[in-house]
Parts: structure tokens; sequence; C-alpha cells
């Protein structure tokens, strides 16, 4: 019955009094659209009602949610003087109990006026306003800060921001470029949705700023979300996880920390990385009480908004003991403003971290699984959609994350699998860290597969050819280019000499001269410590525009799925494009029987090959 639920934390509210806002349908004959309801400890079971609801009718008027339509009074509160009685109209304030300590009662919102979000913050700031002086006094606005404006910590703080109104917000981060963007129209990353929920609270209870030391030291709950990059040298290099910003991060809040603090991993990182965290605030503490909670994050880019207004779960892990458990209650009051309660998973903390590297590496298995199926239906006349779509019809394995791909990209699979794959070998396992590594095999296995594809087909070289790439983003509706297959599959090709023309909406030529000048790996540093002038590969041009693109070229290759490239003009392409034409579909798009009338030809992943491929050896 309830759509929407709303949960105040109780410390912006006096220690006996928690505000709970629930919408409900309703089939009064007013069509109201929904219901608020404010209840205390007491609870409304006792209470009686009233209609019209005096001064808070007017507090909800002027909030423009609507009217006050039942009032519940909880049997104390009219014993503390409080008068309202069914139907008592407009009583108000003279009524109202000095300081109410339980309360309950209902607005009915106005059809065509579904609260908006900063209605229900103005409500709640009118009702705090009008509480005695001394109350007020008692109230604090939870303060929330980020560290770290990226991917996943500016979406998801954004969404805390929207959700909680009567939370503050601040997300700092050490790239002044980085925040003058999220305080601009511009904002730093592409993600469907963003702008609006960045638009309605930034200001308001949403800010971006570089006063790291301020925002931390004031902060009640503070989130990490930076760089957890793989090492590069050293001990577990190429495997484990560098932990290096992580742990200025630690140092920094303990440092600058005047009160207690909840200091949430929101970055993915090794199992028992809290312990670590915890022992630097403790040892550097001065006294005050810090407590980690684990919350990993589960939004997948190019979905993140919606991922995080409806998530599956949200995994909170905190200590065992009563104020491990007190913190991971307060964290978990700001989820329940909009995630039902049963979604909102308790556990230890190992638990939450290794859950995050766990779903993570399973996604990732599931890929590399369908992609190698892929490569046995090519040579057996198989087609991997078929078979995904039988295998996933099995309601046991289920249809998603099966779609067979040029690879899987993106800054977490790989990582988080070599940061598992590196904890099991420390851990004396090295049979569960090989088969977890396989998945990662698997995955440079397609993408050299993808290569030797383009390259055979075309003579055995592609040398000085020119061969168009559309799509360089690790996946479709966000610019993150990060750890993106087009990376090796470029390489790949200009290793062979060819010259590559690239397209891609949303990434930007900058952007790919610099993915394809680094090293492996040194993606995931923040862009200050990565080189400042990669050298620009000659061999690579970048347009914006697919017909450009593949203008004149022998050969294209779509290694990201961007809805558009399932609606160009493929007639158009074929004509501006040397004979024979090749076209080498990494993420299945476009219909290959299509093309091929076209006069293409044409290889699509796990799809029955093309005469002229057949021939020709998957791998050199
Ligand atoms: C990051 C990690 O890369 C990922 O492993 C983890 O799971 C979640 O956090 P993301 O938000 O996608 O993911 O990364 P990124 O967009 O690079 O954002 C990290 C931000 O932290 C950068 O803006 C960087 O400037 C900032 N940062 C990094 C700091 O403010 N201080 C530091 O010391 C290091
Ligand atoms: C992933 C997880 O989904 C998310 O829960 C976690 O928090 C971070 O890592 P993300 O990396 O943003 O999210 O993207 P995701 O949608 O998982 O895709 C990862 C890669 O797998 C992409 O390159 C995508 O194209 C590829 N993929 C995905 C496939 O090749 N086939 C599929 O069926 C699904």
């Amino acid at each position: 019955m309830c759509s929407r639920k709303c949960v105040v934390p109780a410390s912006v509210l006096t220690p006996t009094v928690a505000v709970r806002v629930a919408r409900e349908d309703s089939v009064a004959t007013r069509r109201p659209l929904g219901r608020v309801m404010i209840r205390g400890a007491g609870g409304g079971e006792n209470g009686r009602v009233a209609r019209g609801g005096g001064v808070w009718g007017g507090v909800a008027e002027e909030s423009g949610i609507g009217v006050v339509q039942e009032l519940y009074l909880g049997p104390d509160d009219l014993r503390g003087g409080g008068s309202l009685e069914q139907g008592d109209e407009g009583s108000g304030r003279r009524h109202w109990p000095a300081s109410p300590t339980k309360l309950l009662f209902a607005i009915t919102i106005r059809e065509g006026r579904e609260a908006p979000e900063p209605s229900i913050r103005a409500f709640f700031y009118s009702l705090l306003q009008i509480r005695s002086q001394e109350t007020a006094q008692k109230l604090k606005m939870v303060k929330i800060c980020c560290l770290g404006a990226g991917y996943v910590g500016g979406p998801t703080m954004a969404v805390i921001a929207l959700k909680c109104p009567s939370v503050e917000v601040v997300v700092v981060d050490i790239s002044v470029a980085r925040i003058a963007a999220w305080n601009s129209d511009q904002l730093p990353i592409y993600e469907p949705g963003l702008d609006d929920v960045v638009k309605k609270c930034r200001g308001r209870n949403l800010f971006f700023s570089t006063e790291i030391e301020k925002h931390i030291g004031q902060a009640d709950i503070v989130f990490v979300s930076v760089n957890t990059p793989t090492k590069t040298r050293g001990l577990g290099a190429g495997m484990a996880a560098d932990l290096t910003y992580w742990e200025s991060a630690a140092r920094m809040i303990a440092d600058v920390a005047k009160s207690d603090k909840i200091v949430v991993e929101k970055s993915t990182v090794p199992v028992k990385t809290a312990e670590a965290i915890e022992k630097i605030l403790i040892h550097n503490s001065k006294g005050i009480n810090f407590q980690i909670l684990s919350n990993p994050e589960f939004l997948a880019e190019g979905t993140a908004i919606q991922d995080l207004f409806n998530p599956d779960r949200v995994l909170i892990g905190g200590r065992e003991t009563p104020e491990g458990k007190k913190a991971v209650q307060a964290l978990k009051q700001v989820y329940a403003n909009w995630v039902p309660e049963d979604r909102i998973i308790t556990t230890n903390l190992w638990s939450a971290e290794l859950s995050k590297l766990a779903a993570n590496a399973f996604l990732a298995q599931r890929i590399s699984s369908v992609n190698a199926i892929s490569a046995l239906c090519e040579a057996t006349g198989a087609d991997v959609a078929e078979v995904a779509y039988s295998v996933g019809k099995d309601t046991r394995i289920g249809p998603k994350f099966l779609s067979a791909s040029v690879g899987f990209g993106g800054s977490c699979f790989q990582k988080d699998i070599l940061s598992l794959v590196y904890i099991c070998e420390c851990n004396g396992l090295p049979e569960v860290a090989s088969y977890w590594k396989d998945v990662i095999k698997v995955n440079d296995y397609q993408k050299s597969r993808f290569v030797n594809r383009v390259v055979s087909s075309m003579f055995n070289t592609v040398s000085e050819k020119k061969i168009a790439v559309l799509g360089f983003a690790f996946k479709k509706d966000t610019g993150d280019t990060r750890e993106t297959p087009a990376i090796d599959v470029c390489k790949g090709l200009l290793g062979d000499k060819a010259k590559i023309s690239i397209y891609d909406p949303q990434v930007s030529e900058e952007q790919i001269q610099r993915d394809l000048a680094l090293k492996k790996f040194d993606w995931d540093h923040p862009v200050h410590l990565q080189p400042t002038s990669p050298t620009a590969v000659k061999q690579v041009t970048v347009t914006w525009d697919a017909y450009e693109a593949t203008k004149g070229a022998h050969g294209v290759c779509i290694l990201t799925e961007w809805d558009e490239f399932r609606k160009l003009d493929y007639v158009k392409i074929y004509e501006n494009m040397q004979k024979p034409a090749f076209i080498f579909d990494g993420r299945n798009v476009i219909d290959p029987q299509k093309l091929r009338e076209i006069g293409f030809i044409v290889f699509s992943i796990g799809k029955p090959l093309d005469p002229w491929l057949k021939d020709m050896p998957a791998v050199v």
C-alpha cells in the first residue's frame, strides 16, 4: 500500500520524537494523491482525530504540500494540555502542548500537488521552527561529507541529498577542476538523470567543495570514495589494491576530527581494509570515537541514478559492538528515507567488504562464461544470442548479464577480481585464486580473439589501413573509458600499424589519446597523478561523427553498444568505404544478415560465421 517512505533521521529531532513520512494511496472523495504522516514514538493507535489541523494545517499549506485532514495525538499529549478533539477545526497553537513528546498526524496531499521533495523539506523546517526555542536547540541537522567526487561519490551523494532533505551533504575532492565542474552546468560525468537531481539539491543541501579538511571536520558521517587502483609495483604488484589514497584519507580524518564520526568505506576495498583504517584512526584519535562502516556501492554506470533510487539492496557492515550497531543504525536511517527496510542488509564488516568483491566477480564470471561459449558458437555454427536466451530462461540462471561482447570493461570488474585473487593467494588458497583469475584470462582472450578476427579477415594485415572504431566507452550511456575493451583492441590494431579513426558520442579526443598512451592500471589514479601531457598517438584520429570516422575506411569495429549505432545509415557507410568493406561487431548491435545484403563482410561475436571468415583461424 505504501508507495514511498521517507524516514527523517531521529537525530534531527528531539530525542523523544521521531518523524516518519509515508505516502499512501487513498480513495477519499477529494482524490488526494497521498498522505504524509508524522508519527511520534508513542504511535497513533490510541490517538484521536482532529479535522482541520490548525497550525499544522497552516504549515502544510505554506509548504505547498496540502491540507491536514487528520491529526492524531497520543493520550500523553492530551493529558499534557492539548485539547484537540475530533472535528476541532483550526484549533491551532493554543491547544498544542508546549513540548510535544508524542504526536502523529496525517496530511492528505491535494490533487495535482504531489509533494516534491523540497516541499517536504520546507515542511519539516517549518515544523522545526514552530517548536519551542529550547527544543529547537536540541535539533541538529545530520551532516554528511564525502571524500571523492567521482563516478561513485558524486551520484550517490546527490541522491542522498535529494532523498534526505534534512541532511546536509558536502562532496569534497582534491581536484579543483572536478569540483568546479560539479558546481557548473557541465557536470564532470555523464550519467542519465544526474543533471536533474543535482539541479534540485545543489545550493540547498548539496554542496561541492575543495575545502576538504573543514567539511570533514564538521561532518557526522564521512564517506570515503577515493580511488583504489591496482598496485603497479612492490608487494602484490598487478593484483593487490593500492590503498595509498585511502590511508592518507584516514590520517587526515583523524587529524581534523573534533567530534565523533562514522567513517564509511564507499570505495571497493580488499577484505579487512576496515581493520587497517580503524587502527589508523584509533591510534591518531585524540579521544574521539570513530566507527567504521562498510557500505559498498552497487551502482552501475549509465544507470547509476535508477540503481540508487531503487537499489536491489543496500549493504551496511559494521562492528558487532553496541557502538558499532548504533553506527549501522544511523546510516540505515539515512537510506531508510527511500529504501524499503527489507532491502537494507546489515552484516559484519568483513562480510560486507567481501560481498562487494564477490558480487563483481560473479557478474564478470557470467560475461566470461557467455564469451567463452561465444567462441564455441563461432566454431560450431550455433548462435550465442539463441544459446544465452535458452540458458537464461532457466529461472535458476536468469536472463541478465548474458550478452556476449568483445569483453567486459569498467573500473571495477578486473580490479576487484585481481584484488580477490590476491587475497586468496595471501590466504593460502591458490586453487581458488586461479579459478577467479581465469575469468580475467577469458576476458583478455576475447579481446585478442577480436583483434585477430579483424587482422586475419583483412588479408592478415591492417598496416596503413583505415579502421573506424565506433564507440570507445566501456559501455553505452557513459563517457567512462576506464579499462574499456576498446583500449586493448585499439592497441592491438595499432600494433599491426593500422590507422584508427574513432567516434564515441561521449568521449573526448583528449581522453582517448590519454588512454591509448597510459600504461595499464595508471588510469585509476587521480588525474593529477597521471602523466600530464600524454604523447598523442599519431596513428589515431578522433571525430565527432560516425560517418566521418567510417569515410574511406577498410573496416569498421563496433566496440560500444550505443543505441545510435543501431540506427546508422549503413548503406551510406558502405558506399563511402573501401571494398571489400568489413564490419566487426563487438557488441552484437547490428543485424548481420541485413548488412551482408548491403555488401559488407560481417563478423558478429558468437554468430554463425560469414563464408569469408570460415576458414580463417580465430586465434593466429
Ligand atoms: C572510486 C574508485 O576508483 C573505485 O575503485 C571505488 O570502488 C569507488 O571509488 P570512482 O568514483 O568511479 O570510483 O572513481 P573516480 O571517478 O576516479 O573518483 C575518485 C575521486 O577521488 C577523484 O575525483 C579524485 O580526485 C578523488 N581523490 C582521490 C581525492 O579527493 N583524494 C585522494 O587522495 C584521492
Ligand atoms: C559494475 C557492477 O555492475 C556494479 O554493481 C558495481 O558496483 C560496479 O561494477 P559497471 O562497471 O558500471 O558496474 O558496469 P556493468 O553494467 O556491470 O558492465 C561492466 C562491463 O561488462 C561493461 O563493459 C559491459 O559492456 C560488460 N557487459 C555487461 C557485457 O559484456 N555483457 C553483459 O551481459 C553485461
